[in-house]
């Protein structure tokens, strides 16, 4: 597959509003591609950019050497004064495009009921715009760019025009991109789908009906992600919580228990020095509990030290660091902590 056409960051403004931001895409030998979106959000724009008739305020687009390129624009008009025939053909001799079965085509498909010496100028919009499709179609171009080509045609030409896109090349050879909201047309005639939205372009793999699907499941992610990302940022400050735990998972403590010496418990590993997450596989009252303890300060050295030496065999359990269970304090009954049992010969 040959690369044909690329366009590369390219930027619109008009200065009421961004048309396109940053916009990257390619067209290669066999792309048969539609673009969709919805009214004024740039693809007429963008498809005159990468057809090289508007310049981009930002980014390059860039044609591979040798690359014909055929347009029909909206606002594409075809010379008044001139006859039907020479509108299409220009100025080929009859028996040239008689002969060419591709012209005799393109003639019977899309201007059947319009006599060849007629002059372009005495013509219905809808039928100038029907000469102007054929004058494209009948020249030898590898990227054909059509904005709106079904807008004047009935259903007949719709069908012909379908069928015609997808023998024109040999497969894998040539390339399309076509601006439309015929979604029949769209399915039977295209292979991927860019929609233009917000100055982007989302691409597609499949023609409409693909897209559709394609796009309600990127909807579905995109708001299971979004829920997902706001439950995170509501949890967020209880997690990152520093230091001390969240008042209202300390609340669901007894009281008594909260004011328990911390015994035993050696932290989790994932529970590092310094570390203020919240394990979310430990439950909110293990963690409080650890938290806690973590937040007392132990008693100083000296008075640990001089605790359980002469222990006087209580089983209070604060004793095994010489401190009382509900203040943290030397006790009274641990020989450490009184002068008496402190220093028995003294007392003596
Ligand atoms: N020449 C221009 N001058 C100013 N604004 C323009 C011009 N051409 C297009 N726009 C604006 O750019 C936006 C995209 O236009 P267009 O590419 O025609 O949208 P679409 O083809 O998707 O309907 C529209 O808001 C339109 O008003
Ligand atoms: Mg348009």
């Amino acid at each position: 597959m040959a690369h044909l056409l690329g366009a590369q960051s390219i930027g619109l403004d008009f200065g009421t509003g961004t048309v396109l931001d940053g916009v990257t895409v390619g067209l290669e030998d066999g792309d048969r591609i539609g673009i969709v979106g919805s009214n004024g959000a740039g693809k007429s724009s963008l498809m005159a950019i990468l057809a090289g008739r508007l310049a981009p305020h930002s980014g390059q687009v860039t044609t591979t050497r040798g690359t014909r390129v055929g347009v029909l624009d909206q606002s594409d008009h075809v010379d008044e004064s001139l006859s039907v025939l020479e509108a299409i053909v220009g100025d080929a001799d009859t028996h040239e495009w008689a002969s060419d079965p591709r012209i005799r085509d393109i003639m019977s498909g899309l201007v059947p009921d319009l006599p060849a010496d007629a002059k372009v100028g005495t013509l219905s919009g809808g039928q100038q715009r029907r000469v102007a499709l054929a004058a494209v179609l009948t020249g030898d171009y590898d990227v054909v760019f059509l904005d709106e080509p079904t807008n004047h045609l009935d259903v007949e030409g719709v069908a012909w025009l379908a069928d015609h896109l997808n023998r024109r090349w040999a497969r894998g050879r040539g390339a399309l991109a076509v601006v439309t909201h015929d979604r029949w047309f769209l399915d039977a005639v295209t292979e991927r789908t860019w929609e233009v939205h917000d100055g982007i372009v989302d691409m597609y793999e499949g023609g409409y009906a693909a897209y559709v699907l394609q796009r309600v499941e990127r909807d579905r992610i995109a708001a299971a992600t979004e829920t997902k990302r706001q439950n995170l940022m509501r949890k967020e400050p209880r997690m990152a919580a520093p230091r001390r735990p969240c008042p209202h998972l300390q609340a669901q403590v007894p009281h008594r228990r909260r004011q328990r010496p911390h015994r035993g418990c050696a932290p989790h590993p994932r529970l590092r020095p310094g570390s203020t997450a919240w394990p979310r596989h430990v439950s909110a009252r293990t963690w409080s509990s650890w938290c806690a303890a973590r937040s007392r300060t132990p008693p100083p050295k000296a008075a640990r030290a001089r605790s359980c030496t002469r222990s006087t065999g209580t089983s209070d359990p604060a004793n095994a660091w010489g401190c009382s269970a509900r203040t943290g304090q030397a006790s009274p009954r641990c020989c450490g902590s009184s002068p008496e049992t402190r220093n028995p010969r003294a007392a003596a």
